[in-house]
């Protein structure tokens, strides 16, 4: 059937990326060993997919911020990607982000408008266009730069879900918290006069909002003064005053039946300072919903840049997203334990950001400073760090991460060009390896040798380097209870073994393995070169003076 899609030089050509192991380097872990934030170093390609089978369904929140594809080369990556290179380079990274997504999560992606338009239908492809949530304007660089025929003053943010239904989106807490300086039973609030300062509305075309109130002149336990609508002892009859500008005869904002609902209650009788009285509404915090529009200063490209200068002074990162606006989108997309996930995390803002607001985190980074810029930025976070949005966090330190290198592929060639285990595999990566690529986990049971792996549905795995005899099969058969299945792995076995037992598989390695996936790509990364480095002031160029 024919159908609506973006089409490019590559599209549907994607290798059957390899489902490496991931390899823990605990001499880089830091802080807290029970923390499960994961810090990984390698391509985000190759790294996704080993993640997928372990972590499906269970990221509520993704953030990326890919390389643009500008055509400017930084000092750390280069996005100078061909148009079509550059959308090969995301789709089959969107995708898996996708089956990363749990049912209520949703993914962020930063991008600017070279790619932004096809960014979102190949999101729509992949997502489903109902699962389209909202495209934010954020206010990178609020001055622009004064070259072309448009400053550009603002990239994009497009936001999906993966189930549209289940979206689970937070609202944005109050931005003027502090105002709301006093408190009864139901929470904070502040007080605002009833009547309507609007002089479009008033007594000549609302007269059904023109009514008196009947102040008591004794002092209730709340410290206000009780309020009727009928005239009671001792008590002094108020209704709204006329403008001080242009005499206009004020209305009040509720009418009678609401006032007479919250009478005493949301509705106060006050006395002021000059000896009169006034009625009082409690104006009671209200989460917002977030606007389209982003242009907090906080969230510009100028107070990133100033972020990484104050945290790696001359190594700065350029081009970093600041942590406010990381924040915002981890408020409106997770909450505290949800797990949230970058694959392109640069000098590790997502995560510092994730962790000082008590979520659990992923995040993988490619280059050099994934070492030079994360690792030691994810340490100072976890040793009290008070940059960024820490202060706003009350952040004090604690938590911690463990960090992982990518395994080196499963398969080479030998010397004659024949597929071989690669000798950097010692047992114990082997077995998680095939394990992986059969679609097991990982798992090796701490009293029956040949059970090192489970699958979904409750079969075992064996996998060996050594030759495999009937009889060491007939002895592993004796305790597999007949409703239970084993995969067996081994490079050579007994003629007829395969069909001995019903709820016994047995494979050969290398073979099996060959066909299901390509080996040998270290890095998907299309083109990373270390470009030139910028000039010192280069990276204030056009941004906000
Ligand atoms: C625009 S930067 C992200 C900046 C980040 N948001 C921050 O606040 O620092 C994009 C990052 O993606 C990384 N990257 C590009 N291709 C990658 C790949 N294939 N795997 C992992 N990281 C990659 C680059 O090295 C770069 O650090």
């Amino acid at each position: 059937m024919q159908k609506l899609e973006l089409t490019w030089i590559g599209k549907g050509d994607e290798p059957v990326v390899e489902p490496r192991i991931l390899l823990h380097d605990a001499s880089k872990d830091y802080g807290d060993p029970a923390a499960d934030n994961m810090l990984i170093h390698g391509d985000n390609l190759l790294a996704l997919k080993a993640l997928e089978q372990e972590f499906a369904g269970q990221v509520k929140c993704i953030y990326i911020d890919p390389p643009y594809n500008t055509g400017s080369a930084f000092e750390y990556y280069d996005d100078n990607l061909e148009h079509s290179l550059w959308l090969n380079l995301m789709r089959p990274r969107l995708i898996i982000l996708r089956n990363l997504l749990s049912e209520d999560g949703c993914i962020w992606i930063s991008i600017d408008d070279t790619e932004q338009a096809y960014l979102k239908v190949i999101c729509d492809e992949i997502f489903g266009r109902n699962n389209f949530v909202q495209t934010i304007s954020n206010q990178s660089t609020p001055n622009g730069r004064d070259y072309g025929s448009f400053a550009q003053t603002h990239d994009f943010i497009h936001i999906f879900s993966k189930n549209i239904r289940q979206l689970k989106m937070n609202k944005m807490a109050n931005d003027d918290i502090n105002k709301y300086n006093k408190e009864d039973e139901e929470g904070a609030y502040y007080l605002h006069p009833l009547f309507n300062s609007n002089s479009n509305f008033h007594k000549g075309n609302r007269p059904n909002l023109y009514y008196p109130f009947y102040v008591s002149k004794k002092q209730n336990n709340e410290g206000y003064y009780d309020l009727s609508l009928i005239p009671t002892e001792d008590c002094v009859e108020l209704y709204p005053p006329l403008s001080q500008t242009d005499g206009t005869q004020f209305v009040w904002r509720w009418g009678k039946e609401k006032a007479t609902q919250y009478l005493n209650k949301e509705i106060v009788g006050q006395l002021m300072r000059n000896g009169e009285f006034r009625i009082a509404q409690k104006m009671r915090v209200k989460d917002k919903i977030p606007r389209t529009i982003w242009v907090e200063t906080e969230f510009s490209n100028r107070r990133g840049t100033e972020e990484s200068q104050a945290l790696f002074a001359k190594k700065k990162f350029p081009y970093p997203k600041p942590e406010p606006l990381i924040e915002r989108i981890l408020t409106l997309g997770s909450n505290p334990g949800d797990l949230v996930l970058d694959s392109f995390l640069g000098s590790g803002t997502t995560s510092a950001v994730a962790h000082k607001m008590g979520r659990r985190y992923i995040g993988i980074e490619l280059g050099e400073h994934c070492y030079t810029h994360c690792l030691p930025r994810l340490k100072a976070v976890v040793d009290g760090e008070q940059g960024g949005i820490s202060k706003t966090q009350n952040w004090q330190g604690g938590g911690g991460f463990k960090f992982y290198e990518l395994a080196p592929t499963l398969i080479v060639k030998d010397a004659h060009g024949q597929p071989i285990i690669n000798n950097k595999y010692n047992a114990q990566m082997l077995v998680a390896a095939i394990a992986k690529l059969n679609g097991y986990d990982y798992a090796p049971d701490a009293d029956v040798f040949w059970k090192q792996g489970k699958s979904q549905a409750g079969s075992f795995i064996f996998v060996t380097t050594e030759y495999l005899t009937a009889a060491q099969l007939d002895n592993i058969s004796r305790y597999l209870p007949e409703y239970e299945r084993l995969l067996i792995c081994t490079p050579a076995f007994d003629i007829g073994l395969g069909k001995r037992y019903e709820n016994i598989n047995i494979r050969k390695i290398p073979q099996s393995v060959l066909d299901k996936c390509a080996y040998g790509a270290d890095n998907y990364n299309l083109n990373i070169v270390n470009p030139p480095e910028l000039d010192e002031d280069e990276w204030e160029d056009g941004e906000d003076a």
